[in-house]
């Protein structure tokens, strides 16, 4: 039977949101990072409905899947996007935060012999499907049936391997705000109010879908994305968790939003700053089970 994808990532939406990346204790090895990352999907005593998954640093992973984000993706114009690359990505949801709360600090111990916490963000569900740029987010994601097909290594020695890109954006709220919503429309390539895609003639070549609608041989490469709001009122932006079963769709559409190549860079890295940015390889359930001490 082929290896099964965490289900964590395909599993409903759910309101509350924890992301959290670590790195190894000097002398930890990777087989020691792995155990205790197999631990945290354990059942906790404080436990709710938690949904749990665990990435890798893909140089940590065999066989090799992916790459790290060790360099910047750097425009012609100066924009950057940092490589802030951990050594383990947990990403935790559920539908009550006092639960993800508790769930998150018991992870947290598990963790802590082993791996030091470096970053964490808390994530949440705004407007029901909406970016805090006050945009349908997710549209064109491949429907929950399909989406194992586009987030998930099909066969080999990978099978069930997926990749994530977790970027975490910065909004300048107050930027953006001030635009009219056509203009705000001409930077994400679609309609405010339903997500309907500008025809050829309304979408500039700048705009953030016409960014992102990459082709090869003809045949348009597809990512599942898991993105929530994050932050504070004062500080806040979106977490972009992005999936897919190679590394390549992730990483041109970075470079193409960054305007590497072309020089066209998407307008919505006007009003959006990437502040980190990592890869990781999804191990399958299976490959997990035989990491468990
Ligand atoms: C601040 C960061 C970002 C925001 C606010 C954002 C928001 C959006 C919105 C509102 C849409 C249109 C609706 C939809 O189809 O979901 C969209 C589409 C899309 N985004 Fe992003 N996005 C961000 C970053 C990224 C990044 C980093 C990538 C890829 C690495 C990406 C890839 C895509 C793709 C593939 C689509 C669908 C394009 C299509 O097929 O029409 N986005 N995004």
């Amino acid at each position: 039977m082929a290896p099964t994808p965490q289900p964590g990532i395909f599993a409903a939406a759910l309101a509350e949101h924890a992301y959290l990346e670590f790195d190894r204790r000097p002398g930890v090895d990777a087989r020691e990072l792995f155990a205790a990352l197999t631990a945290v999907g354990e059942p906790m005593p404080a436990a709710g409905a938690i949904n749990v998954v665990v990435g890798v640093r893909p140089s940590l992973w065999e066989p090799v899947v992916a790459t790290d984000f060790t360099e910047p993706v750097a425009g012609p114009d100066g924009f950057t996007m940092p490589a802030t690359q951990h050594d383990a990505w947990l990403w935790l949801s559920g539908a009550d935060r006092t639960a993800l709360f508790d769930y998150t600090r018991a992870a947290l111990a598990v963790l802590d012999p082993v791996a030091i916490c470096a970053s964490e963000v808390s994530g949440w569900v705004y407007h029901h499907d909406r970016d805090l740029t006050g945009f349908i987010d997710g549209t064109e994601n491949p429907p929950r049936s399909l989406a194992p097909t586009v987030a998930a290594v099909a066969e080999g020695p990978a099978a069930g391997c997926c990749v994530a890109l977790i970027q975490q954006w910065r909004h300048d709220s107050g930027a953006f705000e001030v635009l009219s919503v056509a203009e705000q429309e001409a930077v994400i390539g679609r309609t405010k109010a339903d997500s309907v895609e500008l025809d050829d003639a309304h979408k500039p070549p700048t705009s953030h879908v016409a960014r992102t609608v990459i082709e090869k041989d003809g045949e348009e490469l597809k990512i599942f994305r898991r993105n929530t709001a994050y932050g504070s009122v004062r500080e806040h932006g979106t977490m972009f968790v992005g999936f897919c079963a190679q590394q390549y769709p992730l990483a041109e559409m970075l470079r193409r939003m960054a305007g590497v190549g072309d020089g066209v860079r998407d307008a919505l890295t006007r009003y959006t700053a990437p502040v980190t940015g990592a890869y990781y390889v999804i191990p399958p359930v299976e490959a997990l089970a035989r990491l468990a001490p």
